[in-house]
């Protein structure tokens, strides 16, 4: 099968240029002007919209088991709704149960092979031990897995202590895998939540309170100095505070490899919703890290603006009204997500395009390329060029739409940016050379999707390891 896309203005990372692309088999297999393409090829008039790489959402919890309930999303209908917003590849969490990394990887393939868009996973590391670094490198080495995150935060569950923090950055160095890390003080929170509970604030209110943005800008400069003791990059999942990103900068000022990722919902949300008197509202923004006072927000955006943030995410972790109710009498007790995978490029385009933070360009970077080139699978995704896979995006500027739960695809009743108005939104997203949305008709196919491996040591992760004497002459490796 095979399609071509005429008269539309290709936007990259780098630069924007008028040219037909033509995809067969999956791939783009022409970029240039004034193209034919075989008689049955399908053809798209691209005339007046931009053309861009299909979005990359580095950071989703599809159909995931937490708190315990599941995420109300699951591989099939997240992805459907990725599909309707423009994103075309999503890199999911795979939480490794008690059976380990390696039976995790499996039953996350299991789950995902429903998915209409291509995915991958990130392992996590909830537990430090010789199997985990055993199973670790079988996944880095054999199962296209070459990151890990790691939970500084949800103590008594997923958290792992500073020793087993350095053991496992240790461990992702040595097998060319890069660390993530959730980045808040979770013997903190911890002490807060309890604390709060005792003095009876047991609403939604206390959550943002139980997690404030000291605890994160502390966690960040903590991982950020076990990484340099480990002499390893560090991507830090969901940055949403200004102390965080002033950790971040600090250390990429020093030369450290650092990144940060800002989310679709910390960049438009701040922490009044917390204190909303519907409380099912306010429920339901219950996520880690909280939505944040205001001024970090626009911390994130100056982030990203400068390039000190590199990506931008969702933490897609979607769950219904009746499933939030859980922690009705007990804030601690609500499933902490949202949903956003949906909406994130239009709200990055409207927010940032429409309002000059952010050049086309730049805004291919933070949505597609770079997550693309951190997370090693440049330039076959996050690229409009000879080669690489057919996931595209068909922008018009011009489109308009207020976003709702009412309307979007997500499998839950709520979206944070609820009655938003955006300009600017995908008229054909192509998957793998397929169209699968278009002009507001989703054609999504249930399991279309493919498993994107990842290979380890990539060209960032290398530099990195041969710098690490130059940058951080008095760290020694353990
Ligand atoms: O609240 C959140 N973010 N839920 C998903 C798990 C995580 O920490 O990313
Ligand atoms: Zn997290
Ligand atoms: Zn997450």
């Amino acid at each position: 099968m095979s399609l071509i896309i005429r008269g539309a203005t290709v936007v990259t990372a780098e630069h924007e240029f008028r040219a037909d692309v033509v995809c067969a088999e999956g791939v783009i297999t022409a970029v240039g002007p004034g193209l034919s393409a075989p008689a049955d090829a399908k053809v798209v008039d691209g005339t007046g919209k931009l053309l861009l790489p299909g979005g990359i959402d580095p950071h989703t919890h599809m159909q995931l088991p937490f708190m315990g309930t599941v995420a109300s999303d699951d591989f099939y209908t997240g992805t459907a709704a990725a599909l309707a917003g423009g994103t075309t590849m999503i890199i999911d969490f795979m939480i490794p149960g008690p059976d380990g990394l390696l039976a995790g990887y499996e039953t996350w393939r299991e789950r995902a092979e429903k998915s209409a868009c291509d995915y991958s996973f990130h392992g996590c590391v909830t537990a430090y031990s010789d199997k985990v670094a055993e199973e670790m490198g079988v996944l880095a080495r054999d199962k296209g897995i070459n990151s890990f995150k790691h939970f500084m935060a949800y103590k008594g569950a997923m958290m792992l202590p500073d020793d087993a923090l350095l053991m496992s950055f240790n461990r992702c160095r040595d097998i060319g895998a890069l660390p993530m890390v959730h980045a808040e003080n979770g013997e903190l929170v911890y002490y807060l939540q309890q604390k709060l509970l005792r003095e009876g604030i047991k609403g939604p209110e206390a959550h943002p309170l139980s997690r404030p943005p000291e605890l994160e800008g502390e966690a960040a400069n903590r991982a950020i100095v076990i990484a340099a003791v480990a002499g390893v990059p560090l991507y830090l999942v969901h940055t949403s505070a200004e102390q965080a990103v002033e950790a971040i900068i600090r250390a990429r000022l020093n030369g450290q490899r650092v990144y940060g990722e800002a989310l679709g919902g910390h960049l438009a949300v701040d922490d009044s919703v917390y204190r909303n008197e519907d409380v099912v509202f306010a429920r339901a923004h219950v996520m880690s890290p909280p939505f944040r006072p205001k001024g970090h927000p626009e911390a994130l955006w100056k982030a990203l603006q400068a390039g000190h943030l590199q990506t931008t995410g969702t933490d897609h972790c979607a769950f219904m009204a009746e499933q939030k109710a859980m922690g009705k009498d007990d804030f601690t007790k609500i499933p902490n997500g949202c949903a956003g995978v949906e909406d994130r490029m239009s709200v990055l385009w409207e927010l940032g395009v429409n309002t000059g933070r952010l050049t086309p360009s730049e805004f291919v970077a933070v949505t597609s390329t770079n997550a693309a080139r951190i997370f090693n699978i440049y330039p076959r995704k996050g690229s409009v060029s000879v080669g690489a896979d057919a996931d595209l995006v068909l922008w018009d500027p011009t489109v308009q739409r207020t976003i709702s739960a009412k309307t979007h695809h997500q499998n839950v009743d709520f979206n944070v940016f609820e009655g938003m108005k955006v300009a600017g939104g995908p008229s054909v997203t192509v998957s793998r050379g397929r169209v699968v949305a278009a002009d507001g008709k989703l054609l999504a196919e249930r399991g279309a999707g493919r498993y994107v491996p990842r290979t380890a040591f990539g060209p960032a992760f290398e530099a990195a390891g041969k710098a690490k004497a130059l940058l951080a002459p008095r760290a020694v490796q353990r």
